[in-house]
């Protein structure tokens, strides 16, 4: 299609976002199943159902602008997909597989908040006001569904991974040993935490302990 106008761009970029919606709602499942932590796992399931209603909003917008619903391969959404692919596949601890699920997660959330952002300004400039509103809807779910995502990674799940299958030497004067050893007494809280056994060096398992929590 003819980029002849800004309405031109409006479609197409619909059309962009109608096919990066819809690789998600193949890829969300998997990256749901492949996490480990529950409230991942359910955010990200969460997730799964508002962008089946971001799929019916774009199709309503297509409406809206006399336009049929098409969709255009989206080749960024797919890379980034493919690499949430590659990250399901690795063999690693849970915790760090967590973390990674989630930054996968949240380049595809910043993609579309990206797409999302520039489609609603096109719209209002263009006066489909009712387009920008239906859309305007869809960023603001993007944005705090990368907002929890940061959350539930700070919550834990990073501090977490830090322990990760290495444990050696630290000569930071206390900064790394403190969160360490916080991660270290969530980790054994955890079944089948992901730590591994042993090599704590010279340094004892306490060295963390005056630490806040
Ligand atoms: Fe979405």
């Amino acid at each position: 299609m003819a980029l002849a106008s800004l309405h031109d761009l409006l479609v197409d970029e619909l059309r962009d976002i109608y096919h990066a919606e819809r690789q998600l709602l193949k890829a969300l499942p998997k990256l749901a199943k492949g996490a480990t932590t529950p409230r991942l796992q359910q955010a990200l399931q969460e997730h799964l159902t508002q962008t089946e209603n971001q799929v019916e909003r774009l199709e309503q917008a297509f409406g809206e602008l006399d336009q049929p619903v098409r969709a255009k391969k989206c080749k960024g959404m797919e890379g980034i997909v493919e690499e949430g692919s590659e990250v399901l596949e690795e063999r690693g601890a849970e915790d760090v597989k967590d973390a990674a699920i989630i930054a996968a997660a949240q380049r595809a959330e910043h993609y579309e908040i990206a797409a999302y952002g520039t489609i609603v300004t096109y719209a209002r400039t263009l006066g489909y006001d009712t387009v920008a509103r239906l859309l305007e809807q869809t960023l603001e779910e993007e944005k705090a569904a990368d907002q929890l995502l940061s959350q539930i990674a700070e919550s834990g799940i990073n501090q977490q991974a830090t322990t990760g299958d290495e444990d050696e030497g630290d000569e930071d004067g206390g900064l790394l040993s403190e969160s360490r050893g916080t991660s270290r007494r969530r980790a054994a809280g955890k079944a089948g935490g992901s730590r591994s056994a042993g090599s704590r060096g010279g340094r004892g398992p306490t060295s963390g302990r005056t630490g806040r929590r």
